[in-house]
């Protein structure tokens, strides 16, 4: 599996499982999904399901050290205390003594509070701690847009390693990419596929079908070849290996420029500068 290098030297698989909102068993899935070969795997506290995933991997016999686990610190522990409780807490669910990414899940934003500046620069001094101790190996953010990364940044110690926002053809995100990119931050792809909003979109179909690839596949291409990490998910076996296992191709200008500029069907709707969670 392909990785890419971090701006602290870690490694990363260019792609990761995701698990947000999977309805099945999570621990039949992540079992089908390292069985498949996957080596990285995408949780979060609000998600619930670290125990589960903790469960299968420590029942895969899958050696740890093989394995990159990324987690994210929920909004309700933003404090110091909050967020070493929180990776106390996933350390625990996760059986395991380390994590290799800690992601900060959403920033605090200027419509939720005026001292959104302050609270996120205290979050992530705890979040620098947790990674000085070295039980973290790389930290990182979520859904930061622009102005929250440049506030963040004035303060920050260590600059963040991710910021894993939502990405898909339709829905670029240009102007927080290319900032990311200037400083040394890697993208990583929530909602690859438009949450599989955008599998029946007629513009995308008629490219993947150019390609003879399938509409999932034709977005996790365009994924990597944007230089983005991509975090996939599925509950069906067959769609959990082709995701991984698909053959790399090379999608032209013109269809990258076509898709970046997609009519926005697979958009959340999720704006991180104006959610109240
Ligand atoms: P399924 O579980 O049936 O595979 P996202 O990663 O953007 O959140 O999208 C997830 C959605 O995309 C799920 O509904 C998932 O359904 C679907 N999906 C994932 N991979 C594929 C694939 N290779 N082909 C078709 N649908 C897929």
């Amino acid at each position: 599996m392909k990785k890419v290098i971090l701006n602290n030297g870690t490694e990363i698989p260019e792609i990761g499982f995701g698990t947000w909102q999977t309805t099945e068993s999570v621990q039949k899935t992540i079992k089908i999904a390292l069985e498949a070969g996957y080596t990285h795997i995408d949780t979060a506290d609000i998600y619930g399901n670290e125990e589960e995933i903790g469960e299968a991997i420590a029942e895969s016999g899958v050696d740890r050290k093989e394995l990159f686990l990324t987690t994210k610190v929920w909004n309700s522990n933003r404090s110091s205390e909050g967020v070493k409780q929180s990776l106390e807490q996933s350390l625990k669910k996760l059986k395991t003594d380390y994590l290799d990414l800690l992601l900060i899940h959403w920033p605090a934003n200027a419509k939720q509070f005026n001292n959104w500046k302050e609270i996120n620069a205290e979050t992530w001094k705890a979040m620098e701690e947790a990674y000085k101790s070295g039980v973290v190996k790389a930290i990182g953010v979520s859904n930061f847009m622009l102005p929250q990364l440049q506030a963040l940044l004035e303060t920050s110690d260590v600059i963040p390693a991710v910021n894993q926002i939502e990405f898909h053809p339709g829905h670029v995100q240009h102007e927080v990419v290319e900032f990311c990119k200037e400083e040394g931050i890697a993208i990583e792809a929530w909602s690859p596929l438009g949450s599989g909003r955008l599998l029946k979109d007629e513009e995308l179909n008629g490219i993947a079908e150019k390609y003879n690839v399938s509409p999932a596949i034709l977005c996790i291409q365009f994924a990597l070849q944007s230089g983005v990490i991509v975090l996939p998910k599925s509950e069906n076996p067959e769609n959990i290996k082709s995701n991984l296992h698909f053959e790399r191709f090379k999608i032209s200008d013109s269809d990258m420029k076509a898709l970046k500029n997609l009519k926005e069907t697979g958009f959340s709707g999720l704006n991180p500068e104006t959610v109240d969670f």
